[in-house]
């Protein structure tokens, strides 16, 4: 694939977190991609990677010292902030987002970002008790406000032994933010509406239900789309994922505001893509205050939540539809009657539970149509969208061939 990245220069601004180790990885990625990047370390940052390890990968010399008297002579820190098309900072420490936000200018990092016009991206890394301060919240408010754009942080498991918001984002998600996507002409023309995530519905003012979606499998779907041309809105439930720049996001909580946000959003779409796994129940009535614990047991009444999927088909002149299926069992019996019965185009039908389908990187899917059904074997879920998506197009083209 030829990349649009073929001319841009990418400034990689490390700093002294644990994930700069990931740093290596990164500059190899972007540079497949035909960027050239250039880094620039703290003080920090080499206390836990070397400028060796960078220059080997990136092919040049990595500059760290403000005072270094051969390059300053001609000026280094605004040569670099006028050579950078782009200025990544990956890992982003909470120092250095402070020191970015009060506009310091102590170390040559800090300094080129005030002299540059390039836009800055920063991929905030840190333990999820720094994140959460009110002074790294604030810093980022401001950040956000002055069109730096905040790539991250993701949720899991971090160096420090704590869990929670905080780790940096994987290389090639970075690598993916940075690099516009080569889209293609496949979808173009067409609006397409994706659910994502999950809804949550709420129990009392602290609880809700809701069940394990990361959102993955949608936001792929949506990144896919997009790839293949169309324009895409992406309906979100609560997670913590970026959707690619040029797609649109509408985030939500509940099935009801899924479905408002829905059915506003297609009034001039073509394609709707459910992947949301929708909470089917929600409580009949929500209370006002926490619910005590008095009784050894408590009984909850539950209220069917709306089937966005179904109030679609059912509706007059509906967009080519694609559903989703999680199954536990009876895969291809149970993915069948959903595809009649909510009136869809196609249904893409995965095994759930056991490991399977929900919050992981990779899956499976088997697509069935009126007639017709293909295999998708285990990959990572952005190759899978990429490969419905494909089969998407041929289904919808054969539909409405006046579009091809
Ligand atoms: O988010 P991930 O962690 O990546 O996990 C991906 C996934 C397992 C959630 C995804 O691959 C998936 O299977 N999504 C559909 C989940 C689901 O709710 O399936 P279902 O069989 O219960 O629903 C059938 C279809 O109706 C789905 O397209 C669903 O979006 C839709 N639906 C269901 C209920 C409801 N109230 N409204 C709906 O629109």
């Amino acid at each position: 694939m030829t990349s649009l990245a073929s001319t841009r220069k990418i400034l990689l601004g490390i700093t002294g977190g644990i994930a700069a180790y990931k740093s290596p990885d990164l500059v190899r990625r972007l540079r497949e991609q035909g960027a050239q990047v250039q880094v620039v370390m703290t003080r920090g940052a080499q206390e836990f990677i070397t400028e060796q390890t960078l220059q080997a990968v990136s092919g040049l010399p990595v500059r760290s010292e403000l005072w270094d008297h051969a390059a300053e002579a001609a000026m280094g820190h605004i040569e670099l902030a006028r050579w950078a098309d782009e200025i990544l900072i990956a890992p982003a420490t909470a120092d250095f987002i402070a020191r970015l936000a009060n506009g310091f200018a102590n170390d040559l990092l800090s300094t080129l970002c005030l002299a540059t016009r390039a836009p800055i991206s920063i991929a905030p890394a840190m333990n999820q008790a720094m994140w959460a301060h009110p002074a790294t919240q604030a810093n980022v408010v401001l950040l956000k406000q002055r069109g730096v754009r905040v790539l991250g942080p993701a949720e899991g498991e971090q160096a420090c032994g704590d869990v929670g918001l905080g780790r940096m984002l994987e290389p090639a998600e970075l690598a993916a933010w940075l690099m516009p996507t080569q889209r293609e002409k496949l979808l173009s023309g067409i609006k397409a509406v994706v659910t994502a995530g999950p809804t949550r519905e709420r129990i009392d003012p602290v609880r809700f239900i809701t069940n394990r979606s990361s959102g993955k499998m949608g936001f792929a779907v949506a990144e896919a789309l997009y790839a293949a041309g169309a324009e895409v809105v992406l309906v979100s439930g609560p997670v913590h994922l970026n959707a690619l720049a040029g797609i649109e996001r509408i985030n939500v909580e509940t099935a009801d505001e899924m479905l408002a946000a829905v059915q506003s959003q297609l009034v001039n779409a073509q394609l709707f893509v459910a992947t949301a796994a929708v909470s089917d129940y929600r409580a009949a009535t929500v209370a006002t205050s926490k619910i005590k614990k008095t009784a050894d047991a408590l009984s909850l009444d539950l209220a069917r939540t709306p089937d966005i999927l179904a109030t679609v088909g059912a509706s007059v002149n509906p967009p080519f539809l694609v559903g989703f299926a999680a199954e536990t069992d009876n895969v291809e019996c149970n993915a069948l009657i959903k595809l009649n019965s909510k009136r869809l185009d196609m249904i893409a039908a995965n095994k759930v539970g056991d490991g399977l389908g929900f919050d992981k990187d990779d899956n499976a899917l088997t697509v069935y149509w009126h007639g017709g059904q293909r295999e998708m074997c285990l990959c990572n879920k952005r190759d899978l969208a990429k490969q419905l998506v494909q089969l998407i197009a041929e289904r919808y083209r054969e539909k409405h061939p006046a579009s091809n």
